[in-house]
């Protein structure tokens, strides 16, 4: 069974689909941290992101691989060097070009096939796992989704104003939402989940009733 989590940056996806997989006795599988290996490889390799062409040829000389709960660059473990502001400063530059994201997708369903998972992204309901039994968009509004990364920043000793998140929030909003393909939307047979107000605790608890929902219904049919 695939459960795919969709969702704007911020609206905390990642740690409750990862939290959600381990209740539910299934792999995760972050696909945002694909396209951070890939352009964590374009920068290393110095390529030019004005030129489209450079970005696609490269791309094919480089293997990603999804491990469980790493990712691997041409083997190399690269799980925390994807998380640094230059790699998710250029990702648009790779995200934006349908065969950067075919063959991402591609990756994404060979690793998802024969296995129960909950993936994770912006385009797994509508355009990877468009079959998928379960899916999830979780949404806040984003002066919530700014405060909570706020704290989060405040909390790990790298404080920021707020307006400034906001800003930069709004920035990959737009793209994420304007991408030519894999544009952020909700699947039309998507449960929405607005967690304004809510804690991650409840965000977590509605997602797994959602999932037994549907779990139950396949099994009685
Ligand atoms: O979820 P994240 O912030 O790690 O994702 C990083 C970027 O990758 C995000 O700005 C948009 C892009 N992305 C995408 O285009 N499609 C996905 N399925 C996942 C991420």
């Amino acid at each position: 069974m695939i459960v795919t989590i969709d969702g704007p940056a911020g609206a905390g996806k990642s740690s409750i689909a990862r939290t959600a997989s381990q209740r539910l006795g299934f792999e995760f599988l972050d696909t945002g941290a694909l396209y951070r290996a890939m352009t964590l490889a374009a920068i290393r390799a110095q390529v030019d992101f004005q030129n489209q062409q450079e970005i696609i040829q490269f791309s094919k000389s480089v293997q990603i691989q999804w491990d469980g709960d790493r990712v691997l660059l041409d083997g190399e473990d690269v799980s925390e060097q994807i998380r640094t502001p230059p790699v998710t400063d250029a990702i648009r530059f790779l995200a934006d070009l349908p065969e950067i994201r075919t063959r991402l997708s591609e990756i994404q369903r060979g690793t998802a096939i024969g296995r129960n998972m909950v993936t994770e992204g912006r385009d797994q309901g509508t355009e990877v796992f468009t079959n998928a039994e379960c899916k999830i968009f979780l949404t806040a509004s984003p002066e919530e989704r700014a405060k909570r990364r706020h704290q989060q920043l405040s909390e790990m000793g790298r404080p920021l104003p707020l307006e400034e998140i906001l800003k930069a929030q709004n920035q990959r909003d737009e793209e994420d939402r304007l991408r030519p393909m894999g544009a952020l939307r909700p699947a039309e047979d998507a449960t929405v989940i607005d967690s304004d107000g809510m804690t991650t605790e409840e965000v977590l608890e509605k997602i797994l009733c959602v999932v037994r929902e549907t779990q139950n219904s396949d099994s009685e049919n």
